[in-house]
């Protein structure tokens, strides 16, 4: 994992409930990310979980109460809150949201929050039926007009047996929530048009060609864009994954589908990045019924035509937006990304190798970017954290375009 939060010092509130044992492994990926990490219990959240866990996880006396003399005598609290920079409660229990919406200050955690700059975050956990409760959504409502920032929660099964609202994110989506609230805005004022996942190319009504592309390196793209400032819109192939909150998302299926949907909004865009893998070929036509095995013995031949070239007609548009084009291969990988970027007159291209345990399918990723006059290796990482350093990285182009021009 890159450092996200290289040098910020967060101070992590954990309030009481079950999830209160995820935040544990949440100390680990915020130290991970490079993040300096204090840590205060409520003593609900004592009850759950030590404060030796977390002073052996984050390095720092951990603190559980208002009234520890011996922290105290220095106005321990007031201390801590001016240390933070930023201040992230996981799991913030349906008690401790309602409190801090009143802007009680009656234990340590709140009386921090009261006292402390540092912009809020919480991470919500609780029962579905709690999270749907009018109270609750009505204390969210307050503490986001306040500027609090709401990670989650997620979706699922829980603790309780309910399934619904109300789990804590994982400890890595909350690290990265936290994360993208730090991006510098690079691309503020620009819009992005992103393509990811797979093609289908109908054979029949059953039976289709495809590959093996998730969407999970465009999702991250356009995610990463979005946190960086931009106007995004993504088209996507058929993946199964959820769009990322303000985005907006565009479904086809095949090449042709994408083709169309890039084309009609390229021109406006300012950035384009294909990281869809986009099926070179369709069958010639399409069966309208399912075809039929007649004799065991004979093979099926199937006639293909190729598909357009969507980066590279995007590429040759009279005003083009700055064009990133992805490389996927199993061999040579840096001959064959630059023979494209050429081919295809590209502004940028990343290149990554696929196949066994690598590209596709995974969380983790590395890339290899070649633009016009440099190269730059990103080793492997989270798909989201390349994503950033990806965005920063056209982002700095562009701008140098715009210095020379
Ligand atoms: O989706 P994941 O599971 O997260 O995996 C990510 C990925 C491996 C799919 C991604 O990182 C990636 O490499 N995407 C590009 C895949 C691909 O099709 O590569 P290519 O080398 O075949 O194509 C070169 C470029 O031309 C790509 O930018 C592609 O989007 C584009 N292209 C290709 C064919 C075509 N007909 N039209 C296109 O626009």
């Amino acid at each position: 994992m890159s450092h996200a939060l290289a040098g910020l010092r967060v101070l992590l509130g954990v309030s009481g409930g079950i999830a209160a044992y995820k935040g544990a492994e949440l100390v680990r990926r915020l130290r991970d990310a490079g993040a300096q990490v204090r840590v205060v219990l409520t003593e609900n959240a004592a009850r759950f979980v030590t404060p030796l866990t977390f002073q052996a996880l984050s390095g720092n006396p951990v603190r559980t109460s208002l009234w520890d003399e011996s922290a105290e005598a220095a106005m321990g609290h007031i201390e801590l809150a001016r240390w933070a920079d930023e201040v992230l409660i996981a799991p913030a229990s349906a008690d401790l949201i309602a409190r801090l919406a009143q802007g009680q200050a009656d234990e340590l955690l709140t009386t921090l929050c009261l006292a402390c700059a540092a912009p809020l975050s919480i991470a919500p956990a609780m029962n579905q039926q709690m999270w749907a409760h009018a109270a609750t959504q009505a204390n969210l409502v307050t503490l986001r007009a306040r500027g609090v920032r709401v990670f989650g929660p997620g979706v699922g099964e829980q603790a309780c047996g309910d399934v619904g609202s109300g789990r804590l994110l994982e400890p890595g989506e909350i690290v990265e929530a936290l994360a993208a609230t730090r991006a510098p805005r690079v691309l503020a004022g620009t819009r992005v048009l992103v393509t990811a996942g797979p093609t289908f190319e109908d054979i029949d009504p059953v039976r289709f060609i495809g590959n093996r592309s998730s969407g999970r390196m465009g999702f991250a793209i356009a995610a990463a864009a979005r946190d960086a400032g931009a106007q995004v819109t993504l088209v996507a192939g058929p993946v199964n994954l959820s769009t990322p909150a303000g985005i907006e998302r565009v479904d086809v299926r095949s090449a042709q589908q994408m083709h169309a949907a890039v084309l009609a909004r390229a021109a406006g865009a300012d950035v384009f990045i294909s990281t869809a893998a986009v099926g070179d070929f369709r069958p010639a036509s399409v069966a309208s019924q399912k075809l039929k095995k007649t004799d065991r013995n004979s093979g099926l031949t199937l006639d293909l035509v190729q598909n357009p070239d969507i980066l590279a007609e995007v590429a040759d548009l009279p005003q083009r937006p700055f064009v990133v084009g992805f490389a996927a291969e199993t061999h040579d990988v840096e001959a064959y990304a630059r023979a494209k970027l050429e081919r295809k007159n590209l502004d940028l291209i990343a290149a990554n190798q696929v196949g066994e345990g690598c590209g596709f399918e995974r969380d983790d990723n590395a890339l290899l970017l070649i633009w016009p006059g440099g190269r730059q290796e990103l080793a492997t990482a989270s798909k989201l954290t390349l994503a950033r350093d990806l965005v920063a990285h056209i982002a700095h182009l562009r701008a140098a375009r715009g210095a020379a021009a």
